[in-house]
């Protein structure tokens, strides 16, 4: 098959819309379509302080790529979860992936700075459960410490299409409240913001492959993995079947989540006693799951204007 634009051997088959594209035209597609995405959502403003989260995985290294392709000012930070090999790798790849596209890379690790790694430490939540607040709590503090004006992820189309899924499954609506493309920011909480949100997974593969980024692969050892997975396949199958359902059930929950908004309970956020973060208890709950007695210390010397 052929690009549609200029007739060279095609790369990849889009289905929605559907079309063949060759290399080049499909990483000028996809650059296009993710710069739309940051204007139509307004997700990044002229001259903000850009910190880009850094996993090692594919999705956080495409978005920091095109950031920087894009002409953006990106500094990324990486956390290592010290979960043996697995965070070693993954601290590698980010290394790896920062010199490619030569952007600074902060590092944050979770056993230097907590004395124990995520599965290390003894507490009844489940180990993805606490392994989330911290990465939240330091994407956050080390943004907020370090003057940034705004967190990028990585999350794209079939990760937003799957968790909104799950929680309409399970009817976690206050969940629904507040999902979508960016995440205003508040008091001492910095926005966050998705550029991946209307690429698909298939697509940031496709891209990865196209510009030569090489990402971790490995699923950490803890993955909640399994269900979240049976609901990309089902919305997989669904496209197969009727390419664009993922796009349209994202675009259509982006309309109704005004609805999802009253079961959301406005409890006055208080400072957390031993960092001084929002909280809504008596101390966040990062502090209290990691038992600390005062503030954990994220502040470069050197990043700081
Ligand atoms: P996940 O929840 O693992 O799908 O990750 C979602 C996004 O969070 C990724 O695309 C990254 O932007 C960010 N992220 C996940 N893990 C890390 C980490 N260890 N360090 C920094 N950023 C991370
Ligand atoms: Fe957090 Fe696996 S990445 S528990
Ligand atoms: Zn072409
Ligand atoms: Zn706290």
């Amino acid at each position: 098959m052929k690009c549609r634009f200029c007739g060279k051997k095609a790369y990849i088959k889009l289905h929605h819309p559907k079309m063949y594209l060759c290399r080049e035209h499909f990483m000028e597609y996809f650059e296009r379509k993710v710069k739309r995405t940051i204007e139509k959502y307004r997700l990044l403003g002229k001259g903000e302080r850009i910190l880009v989260a850094v996993s090692g995985g594919k999705d956080s290294a495409v978005v920091s790529y095109v950031l920087k392709k894009l002409g953006y000012d990106i500094e990324c930070l990486h956390i290592n979860l010290g979960i043996g090999e697995y965070s070693a790798k993954s601290e590698e790849y980010t290394k790896k992936q920062s010199e490619m596209i030569n952007s600074k890379l902060h590092i944050v690790r979770i056993k230097e700075l907590l004395g124990a790694g995520i599965g290390e430490l003894k507490t009844s939540r489940p180990t993805c459960s606490y392994c989330g607040i911290t990465k939240r709590y330091i994407f956050n503090k080390f943004a907020h410490d370090n003057s940034f004006d705004v967190i990028v992820t990585g999350h794209n189309l079939d990760d937003e299409a799957s968790f909104i899924f799950s929680n309409i499954m399970n009817w976690n609506t206050q969940y629904l409240a507040k999902q979508g493309p960016l995440l205003p920011g508040e008091g001492k909480f910095v926005k966050k913001v998705k550029p991946l949100y209307e690429v698909t997974e298939r697509e940031v593969v496709a891209y990865a492959l196209a510009v030569g980024i090489d990402y971790m692969l490995e699923e950490c050892p803890y993955s909640r993995g399994a269900t979240t997975l049976s609901y990309k396949e089902i919305l997989n199958q669904m496209e197969e079947k009727r390419p664009g359902t993922k796009m349209n059930f994202v675009k259509g929950y982006l309309r109704k989540r005004y609805l999802f908004e009253q079961e959301v309970e406005k409890r006055e956020l208080k400072e957390c006693e031993v960092c001084g973060m929002p909280s809504s208890g008596e101390i966040c709950s990062f502090c209290r799951v990691w038992r600390l007695k005062k503030p954990v210390e994220l502040e470069v010397k050197e990043v700081k204007r």
